[in-house]
């Protein structure tokens, strides 16, 4: 989603703004601009990518050491030159670049119109800027107290950066339910949707918190008040995240080095929370929660997307194991349909980004019943780390690629360490089962590895299906999950319609489909229901289909049926998504990559989806 820097120091501004937007380019937008302080406040900006911006800057005056940039992803007026940010007050002494939106903007926009503002954008950004310097010029007051009576008006989700003609030395900044973060260099200061583009600079930074403003003075620093005029102390804390990171590597896309990364990432994940010598899985950020799971008469798991499928494992995992009953929920509709939530209820809220507004939103409903919430966030400081009242960061590393792979294993993983510890505080586990699960996990990391030497055979597969118009996956039990994330990775990145079904619904409806042109993907490893798929595979056979089938290693019998086979090493059925999902994130690569199409920034989508 749209991506905000800013940058006020000693170095040339536009260099350092235009990285920055290429590090910033994975949240997805579809038009960029830049502001610069030279000789006048100069705006530019332009429908497309970074690159169309620099193309646009190629004979503009690049001098300045204070600059404000951003990548639109649209929403309030369809995606041009006139709605790209930054956008001019009326008098062109201020610009402003904004993340969120601006809920009450028509009625302010009717307001400023009737008293002659003129709007050069579709943009509820624009309404923004004009109010602050209305209220700047009609109540004779300075730009911080402007910012802080016009953000008291709006209602909203804003995180903004304005940068005033009149003030060099100066930017001032705001943030509410969008992040923003604030990097302090020397003598110089970095303003950013996420640490990305911050992290070459400097390690320390600082969380603007809900309803702040943070002011940057070249000369006298940072300084931070309320938009209720209250001072507060910036409280600086240190980036863990390598530049390293954030370089392919070597590697194609993102998306692929991401793949590639998950032995690592699942295994970081599990480091110092299973202790499989002492029999102990401990997660240091929920120990004090415990007796709340173990007193919970249900959990409910919110999250959307790739982390609402985790959720699905995890509801799995929670009730096979703990034997707590789960509900999952997608958090866009749990705010929407006045759900029952008791105080003993445990939320878990699962998010990569940790600033999806619809999981956001959901969190603060359930708080606000008085249930316990337990967040699993990728990123550390991230808005939803920050809403809950504990949790278990996901060490994945930072994920760039805008389809989440290395992220959902992660969060797989910490609920299956979250289900056992408490499974085996509340003694539903047996010890011989606890210690068989706990062993097999210690290994999955190494069946991952192995898993991702099929990548040849899934290529060729991915060949052979490129132009399918349309796929099914299907699955059961804990594979069910997982075909729907094979699904969601194919239609994401290659926009191949592809529908996730758990297998035996298949012929309450999606049969109708099946035809000698439909490849299914049916993930049928030799565990839990696996007589029962069996007989679904004969189901699509004997109607033509094409199968696909993700198989445990040295199975007859289903390779005997199947058209392709993809064969993964033999786990544990409760681990079984771990190893099942990587040949369908490398299927849906190689088919995205086969078909020409933008892997790492897929058409209109956005990384981090930080609007309702
Ligand atoms: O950051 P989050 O995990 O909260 O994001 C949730 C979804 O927006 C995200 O998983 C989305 O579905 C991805 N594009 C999946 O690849």
């Amino acid at each position: 989603m749209c991506g905000i820097f800013a940058y006020i120091g000693q170095q040339n501004a536009y260099d350092v703004l235009i990285k920055g937007l290429k590090r910033l380019e994975y949240r997805g937008y579809d038009s960029a601009g830049i502001a610069l302080l030279n000789k006048g406040l100069n705006l530019y900006k332009t429908k497309g990518k970074v690159t169309d911006l620099e193309d646009l800057m190629k004979d503009k005056n690049k001098e300045g050491n204070v600059g404000i940039a951003h990548t639109r992803w649209a929403t309030h007026g369809e995606p041009n030159d006139a709605n790209a940010h930054p956008h001019y007050s009326l008098s062109k002494k201020l610009a402003i670049i904004h993340n969120g939106i601006i809920e009450n903007y028509a009625s302010l926009r009717e307001e400023l119109v009737k008293r002659g503002f003129v709007f050069r954008s579709d943009t509820d950004t624009e309404v923004l800027i004009h109010l602050i310097e209305d209220i700047q010029i009609s109540e004779k007051v300075d730009l911080v107290e402007a910012v802080q009576i016009a953000l008291n008006e709006v209602i909203g989700a804003y995180a903004i950066v304005i940068l005033n003609k009149d003030n060099p030395n100066e930017l001032i900044a705001a943030k509410k339910g969008s992040p923003l973060v604030v990097g302090l260099g020397k003598d110089e200061y970095f303003f950013a949707s996420d640490a990305t583009p911050i992290v070459e600079y400097t390690q320390n930074v600082v969380y603007l918190e809900e309803e702040e403003i943070a002011i940057v003075n070249i000369k006298e620093g940072l300084k931070i008040k309320t938009t209720k005029n209250k001072d507060k102390t910036p409280y600086v804390q240190k980036l863990e995240m390598s530049l390293q990171a954030l370089e392919k590597g070597g590697y194609e896309h993102f998306m692929l080095k991401e793949i590639y990364e998950q032995p690592r990432s699942i295994r970081d994940s599990m480091r110092g929370r299973l202790n499989i010598e002492g029999g102990i899985v401990s997660l240091g950020g929920i120990i004090d929660y415990e007796q709340k799971f173990l007193s919970a008469n249900r959990i409910i798991i919110i999250a959307c997307g790739t982390s609402w499928h985790a959720a699905l494992v995890g509801e799995y995992l929670f009730e096979d194991l703990a034997r707590i009953p789960v509900e999952v929920e997608y958090a866009s509709e749990f705010i929407y349909r006045n759900p029952v939530i008791y105080e003993n209820d445990v939320v878990i809220a699962i998010s990569q980004s940790g600033e999806t507004a619809d999981t956001l939103a959901a969190i603060e409903l359930a708080k606000s019943k008085g249930a316990t919430i337990i967040g699993i966030c990728n990123v550390v400081g991230s808005s939803i780390a920050r809403a809950v009242h504990a949790g278990s960061y996901t060490h994945a590393g930072p994920e760039i690629g805008v389809a989440s792979t290395k992220a959902f294993t992660a969060q797989v993983t910490i609920l299956t360490l979250m289900a056992l510890m408490i499974a085996q505080k509340k003694g539903t586990i047996s010890k011989s089962r606890f210690y068989q699960i706990i062993n097999e996990l210690n290994v999955i990391p190494a069946k991952v590895e192995k898993t991702l030497k099929a990548s040849e055979k899934v290529k060729a597969i991915a060949e052979i299906f490129q132009d399918s118009r349309n796929f099914l996956y299907l699955g059961r039990g804990y594979n069910f999950p997982v075909a729907l994330e094979g699904a969601l990775k194919l239609k994401e990145i290659s926009y191949i319609h592809a529908e996730g079904y758990p297998a035996a619904e298949m012929k309450h409806g999606p049969i109708a489909l099946i035809d000698e042109q439909m490849p299914i993907v049916v993930v049928a490893t030799k565990k839990g229901t696996y007589e029962k798929i069996i007989s679904n595979i004969q189901e699509i056979k004997a109607r033509k289909g094409i199968i696909i089938a993700i198989i445990t290693e040295g199975d007859k019998r289903v390779k005997d049926i199947a058209d392709y086979i993809i064969e993964i090493p033999d786990t544990d059925e409760v681990l079984t998504p771990l190893v099942a999902t990587i040949p369908l994130q490398l299927l849906s690569y190689y088919v995205a990559v086969m078909r020409g199409c933008n892997v790492d920034q897929p058409r209109n989508l956005a990384k981090s989806v930080t609007v309702e």
